[in-house]
């Protein structure tokens, strides 16, 4: 069966009356009138339709836990509507702790990854609450255990773990494989365990966790990882008759930003991981886990699209035409750090045969702050609203105030109603933290 992940462009994306693109029944042209631009626009019923998708594919597993990976954009009211859709939260920093603790998102089901978690981040989630914490190597094991053991509490673990797997994907958003910067390699785990039994007392392992890629099409890659984790689950009960009952997949189903992208059903992943499951417990002989998957791209990519508003251009003598918006790599940073391709339509403007090719440049004091190389759009004029499809992930959360930019809003429109989510950051924003020591302004 098909699912979201798979499509281009937000479910609820047409052409209206007027000759408009519209999305959640809103008019983008009216949305870059009424708010300005850029703009993020978050497509309420494309988020829901990703969700159904995850909860349909996996309701054969009993034991499953969707934690939505908040790296890929986090905010007070996706991480609501994420909770109230049944999924808890994969968080890697405190900003992120916070955000979904003041979203009302019940703590127990959040869970702390990243390879570098300071004293004050694991104090800030045992305080909080956090239900299970993902430890990534020696050094974090007997840190968290101090600080819990001043709290007097006993804290949930998982043990990350390099499983090994290389996957196809850009080698930035690789980390399965074995020289990665997270995780315990596999010959690390034995002596992790036998700390964790015999030294350190305030920390209770529950099971492991890896991840192994980003954007990933192969389907192979999720069957190989979940029978590394049995495996080594059904070994470290035979070795220290330890029970551990959860595995966590991580993320990285992919999506589609051009049509040369074909990801693979949220349904064929899930019958894939849920089958070697299931043969992994026979052949392992070990009880079924409770299992935890952590997609962050896949969830709220399709739902986002990027309204620019088209500036000056620029035709190279017998060279390129350039296009250029009023934003770019502050605002998607995405294809200057990963060569990453998107494609777009002009808001205001029917396809027509007349297209011409043409790069689309953003507006920062860089060459490479190119969004789109090459792509076939009606001719464009100054004024023209520029709508980048499949920006829901990664480019907020990564967005920067690169040459001192103020960032975007962020909307969220269902039903023809449209609903701030994040407010366009002001100039008085941009300068609230700096100051001028006293010996400076004499
Ligand atoms: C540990 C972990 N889990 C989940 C994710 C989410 O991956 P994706 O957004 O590709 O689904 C990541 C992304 O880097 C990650 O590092």
């Amino acid at each position: 069966m098909d699912s979201t992940n798979q499509l281009l462009k937000p479910v609820t994306a047409k052409i209206n009356e007027s000759g408009n693109i519209e999305i959640g029944g809103c008019d983008l042209v009216k949305l870059a009138e009424k708010y300005g631009t850029p703009l993020y626009v978050l497509d309420e019923e494309t988020i829901r339709s990703v969700c159904r998708d995850y909860k349909n594919a996996f309701k054969n597993y009993p034991k499953v836990n969707m934690m939505y990976a908040s790296k890929a954009l986090c905010t007070m009211a996706t991480s609501k509507l994420l909770f109230d859709e049944g999924f808890g939260f994969d968080v890697v920093s405190a900003g992120e702790i916070y955000t979904v603790y003041k979203a009302g998102v019940d703590m127990s089901r959040v869970l702390f990854n990243g390879n570098n978690k300071s004293f004050d981040e694991l104090t800030l989630a045992i305080e909080l609450g956090v239900g299970r914490i993902s430890v990534d190597n020696f050094f974090e094991l007997s840190l968290l255990n101090e600080i819990a053991k001043s709290h007097n509490k006993i804290v949930d673990i998982l043990l990350r773990i390099t499983p090994g797997i290389e996957c196809h994907t850009h080698e930035y958003i690789q980390t399965g494989h074995l020289d990665s910067k997270f995780g315990f390699d596999l010959t690390q785990v034995d002596d992790a365990v036998e700390l964790i039994l015999n030294e350190y007392k305030n920390l209770k392992l529950h099971g492991l966790h890896a991840h192994i890629g980003s954007q990933i099409f192969e389907t192979s890659v999720y069957g190989d990882e979940i029978e590394i984790l049995i495996k080594e689950i059904a070994r470290l009960d035979e070795k220290f008759s330890l029970k551990l009952d959860e595995i966590n997949i991580g993320g990285g189903l992919g999506v589609k930003y051009t049509e040369n992208d074909c990801p693979p059903s949220t349904y064929t992943i899930a019958d894939i991981i849920i089958k070697r499951l299931d043969d992994c417990i026979k052949k392992y002989n070990i009880e079924p886990p409770a299992l935890f998957i952590e997609p962050g791209r896949s969830v709220i990519s399709t739902a986002g699209v990027t309204l620019y508003t088209v500036g000056s251009s620029k035709q190279v003598p017998k060279g390129k035409k350039y296009i250029a918006v009023d934003g770019g790599m502050a605002d998607n940073p995405r294809p200057s750090m990963y060569q990453a391709k998107y494609v777009a339509g002009v808001a205001n403007k029917k396809e027509v045969s007349s297209s011409k090719t043409v790069t689309i440049a953003g507006r920062f004091c860089e060459s490479g702050d190119i969004l789109i190389d090459g792509i076939n759009l009606p001719e464009l004029e100054e004024g023209d609203i520029l709508c980048v499809y499949n920006t829901g992930a990664y480019n907020y959360s990564m967005a920067s105030n690169y040459n001192r930019v103020q960032k975007p809003a962020m909307i969220l429109v269902n039903n023809s109603q449209s609903d701030m989510l994040v407010k366009r950051e002001t100039l008085e924003d941009l300068i609230s933290h700096d100051e001028i020591p006293g010996r400076l302004k004499k």
